[in-house]
């Protein structure tokens, strides 16, 4: 498959699954969103268009996204996820989205090490994850894969 097959696969899988959680799942009263990954801002602006009475926090390295998806100052964390992270497990978020998947099989490995464990910690009870990567983790269950999503390419769980 070309990169721009897998690229358009990933946003549409994406949009697709955070559509279903708007419309299927029933995400735990006040709890806010993460979205992991900032980048270009595109994913934070069709939550924030989705989930409008919802905080939604993101966390990125550095603060690069368009001006029209860019969080206000105090909801937007920079750094290592893997640090800046863990001052939010606890905190009862009733989704959490991860676009962090970097295509090449070792990062993801290192990536995968943490990731799964930090958005268990991160949501509350009944809350949804919806990630590029699987995240393996005995409070995360798997849902369904939705039929407009291609085996492997999305995933999302609900926090038991
Ligand atoms: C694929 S992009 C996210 C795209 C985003 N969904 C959008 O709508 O533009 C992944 C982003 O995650 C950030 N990122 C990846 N791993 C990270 C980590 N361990 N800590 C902090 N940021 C990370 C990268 O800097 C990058 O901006």
């Amino acid at each position: 498959m070309s990169r721009l097959d897998s690229f358009i696969n990933r946003m549409s899988a994406q949009r697709d699954m955070l559509n279903h959680v708007r419309d299927n799942c029933a995400l735990p009263d006040g709890g806010m969103i993460f979205e992991i990954g900032l980048g270009n801002g595109r994913t934070f602006s069709h939550l924030r268009e989705n989930f409008p009475d919802r905080r939604i926090v993101a966390f990125d390295r550095k603060l690069a996204s368009h001006a029209a998806g860019t969080p206000d100052p105090q909801d937007f964390v920079e750094g290592e996820i893997r640090e800046t992270g863990q001052a939010f497990v606890g905190s009862n978020a009733a989704l959490v989205h991860a676009d962090i998947g970097t295509g090449y099989d070792d990062k993801d490995a290192m990536t995968l090490t943490w990731l799964p464990q930090m958005v268990a910690g991160m949501l509350a009870s009944g809350g949804y994850a919806v990630s590029g990567l699987p995240l393996s983790h005995p409070d995360l269950e798997e849902l369904p894969r939705l039929p407009t999503v291609q085996e492997g390419r999305y995933f999302h769980y609900r926090r038991r």
